[in-house]
């Protein structure tokens, strides 16, 4: 085993871009924390102790205090890098969803990634160093239709983001926000989105490329990035067009087939 270059925890590692994100931090020489919600987070971990590193593996569910609080719990010495990734979405119209999966959404999504973040960043503001990446989403940027409560989620996560950047300018702690397009993980079919235009696109992006784009943009301190060239530019759009007009693109998107 190589020298440890410091240590990094990483929500939502367990699949999808959260995996990717873990396994850049450990080839990078990160000892790591990783947590996810179900058992599939301990074969994660097996992996990416492969890469040579310590790597402490915690099923835990990020919706739910008592569990945040274990996870805070486990957090034992100074954290270098957070990467606050973990998330879920939520397919069909908000009326016909399940008020349970609803909050399940909200509270995995934002509350339980600002508890975390607010007590991870308080301890590196007093150490004077560490870097944050928050995975917000470019579906922060539009009216969900058919998403509706998962977009609004990222809203949230995407304008925090570039607020706590400001707040921690000049302290030491840098804080990314990482704003996804569609990508190829298991996102659309937790979401049930599969029947959808979206679900069944089969040009989403290469989660182990947006992983990269927003480790390299932390890494280098940047505010946010958006992976992918067309990308960059559908968000730019998105942000002089009516909401209004945003929200009927996105109902194409996202209305279930048939409905
Ligand atoms: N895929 C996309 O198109 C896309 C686009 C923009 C942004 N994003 C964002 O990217 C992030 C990663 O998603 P992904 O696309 O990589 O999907 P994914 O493969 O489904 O990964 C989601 C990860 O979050 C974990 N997670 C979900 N709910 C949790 C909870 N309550 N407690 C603990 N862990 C929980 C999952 O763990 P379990 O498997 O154990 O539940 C999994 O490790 C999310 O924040 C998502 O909103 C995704």
């Amino acid at each position: 085993m190589t020298q440890s270059r410091g240590f990094a925890v990483v929500t939502g590692a367990s699949s999808g871009i959260g995996y990717e994100l873990a396994r850049l931090c450990a080839e990078d020489g990160y000892d790591l924390l990783v947590a996810a919600d179900e058992p599939e987070i301990h074969v994660a971990a097996e992996e990416l102790r492969a890469l040579g590193h310590a790597v402490t593996a915690l099923e835990l569910d990020l919706a739910r205090e008592d569990d945040i609080a274990r996870l805070i719990e486990h957090v034992d010495r100074p954290v270098d890098l957070l990467l606050a990734n973990a998330g879920r979405g939520l397919g069909r119209a908000f009326v016909d969803q399940d008020i349970y999966e609803i909050r399940r959404v909200i509270d995995t999504n934002v509350t339980g990634t600002v508890v975390l973040v607010h007590e991870i960043a308080r301890r590196m503001r007093e150490r004077g160093s560490g870097r944050i990446l928050l995975t917000g989403s470019i579906a922060g940027f539009m009216p969900g239709s058919y998403q509706a409560v998962y977009n609004a989620t990222k809203a949230f996560v995407d304008s925090f983001s570039w607020a706590l950047r400001d707040e921690l300018l000049e302290t030491g702690v840098s804080v990314t926000c990482l704003m996804p397009a569609p990508t190829d993980t298991k996102f659309f079919e937790r979401a049930d989105l599969l029947d959808t235009d979206v679900g069944e696109d089969d040009s989403k992006e290469d989660p182990a490329d947006v992983a990269r784009t927003g480790y390299k943009a932390m890494m280098s301190g940047e505010a946010g990035v958006v992976s992918g060239m067309s990308n960059k530019l559908q968000a730019a759009i998105a942000h002089v067009t009516p909401s209004s007009m945003l929200a009927r693109r996105h109902r194409k998107m996202a209305k279930p087939h048939g409905e």
